[in-house]
């Protein structure tokens, strides 16, 4: 599996994207960022979209959103198969979500968290193994939704 995390944002989370960025270079993680490039207003589906397809290609692992709120990037994330996407803003559920619900993307509102508690949560979203035993059934139950999409 890649080791590589795709990350993006709309123009709300633009500015947390960047730190996030910073802090993956530190740690010498290698990411792809899908975009967007500046504060102006775009459209935060789009970039939910091309972050999905980054996953679903399997050329990343996981994926990291950034908006305003953190929900309209996961709303839009999980419309796509696969994809099992938190929005979280305190680090249990960063850190559950993985254990529990082999989360693939962390979905964080910019307005709502601010850039220390963001990285810690990033950390415990990336280091953070499933558990699988009792959740492997339940998260193939969530996954199976995809099916009756088509
Ligand atoms: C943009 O103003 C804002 O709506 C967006 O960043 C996000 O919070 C949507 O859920």
């Amino acid at each position: 599996m890649s080791t590589i995390i795709a990350i993006g944002s709309d123009h709300g989370g633009f500015d947390l994207k960047e730190v996030i960025k910073a802090h993956l270079i530190e740690r010498g993680l290698k990411f792809i960022d899908v975009g967007t490039t500046s504060t102006k207003s775009v459209d935060y589906p789009e970039f939910a979209h091309k972050l999905c397809q980054k996953i679903q290609t399997g050329e990343c692992s996981r994926g990291i959103l950034c908006c305003g709120t953190g929900i309209g990037m996961s709303m839009a994330a999980n419309k796509h198969k696969g994809i099992r996407a938190a929005c979280c803003s305190d680090t249990y559920s960063a850190k559950l979500t993985r254990q529990h619900n082999d989360a693939n993307v962390l979905c964080m509102g910019a307005r709502v968290v601010g850039a220390g508690l963001a990285l810690d949560m990033v950390d415990l979203f990336l280091d953070t193994d499933f558990e699988g035993g009792r959740h492997v059934n339940r998260v193939n139950a969530v996954d199976a939704f995809d099916e009756e999409k088509e």
